[in-house]
């Protein structure tokens, strides 16, 4: 549940296995981090994804801001690499720019998500759209620059795989 701390007590139980994202935005008046509280009986962990302003922690895969919220699609992609398994069902009550969603489609995963705000909704399922046909165009472009990863069908360039859960490519572990 992202921003747990925001609504600790209506949770009602203790956690051991908070996820904490370190957005690494510097000296500022903003939060340096976002805790989100897990079910998990786990340790605490800590991604670290630089969010702030026009910084991504990934300038050369940069994701449009859509909404005001936005968390990074990456910042999804680590969580269910390291909280997900093959095979389960993603819920995201709120779903915003669709982050969620598009990491969920990326990683392989089934997803539901509920978006109110009919603007929002228009946003994400646009990004969404350019999202999968940019995956698609990549997965036909197979060939001499590119190296395709048979677990999860996605490349890149240097053959690295960054996204998928359980990939042997996949460097976020
Ligand atoms: C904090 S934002 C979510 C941001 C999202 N995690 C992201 O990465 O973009 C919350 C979103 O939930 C939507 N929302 C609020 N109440 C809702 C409800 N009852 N059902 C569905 N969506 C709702 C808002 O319109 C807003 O877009």
């Amino acid at each position: 549940m992202g921003g747990g701390n925001y609504f600790q007590t209506k949770i009602g139980r203790d956690s051991q296995g908070w996820i904490v994202w370190d957005k690494e935005n510097g000296e500022n008046r903003f939060a340096d981090c976002e805790l989100a509280w897990t079910s998990f009986n786990r340790a605490t962990h800590i991604f670290r994804f630089r969010w702030s302003g026009m910084l991504q922690g990934d300038m050369a895969h940069k994701e449009d801001r859509i909404h005001p919220t936005q968390k990074p699609a990456a910042l999804y992609r680590w969580v269910y690499s390291h909280y997900a398994q093959p095979g389960n069902k993603i819920l995201d009550t709120h779903l915003g720019s669709g982050s969620s969603r598009i990491a969920a489609y990326d990683a392989g995963l089934d997803f539901w998500g509920y978006e109110i705000d009919a603007t929002y909704f228009a946003l994400q399922e646009a990004r969404f759209a350019q999202h999968t046909a940019q995956f698609s165009l990549f997965s036909d472009q197979k060939g001499a620059e590119s190296t395709n990863c048979e677990k999860c069908q996605y490349h890149t360039k240097d053959g690295r795989c960054t996204y998928m859960i359980g990939c042997p490519y996949n460097s976020r572990k």
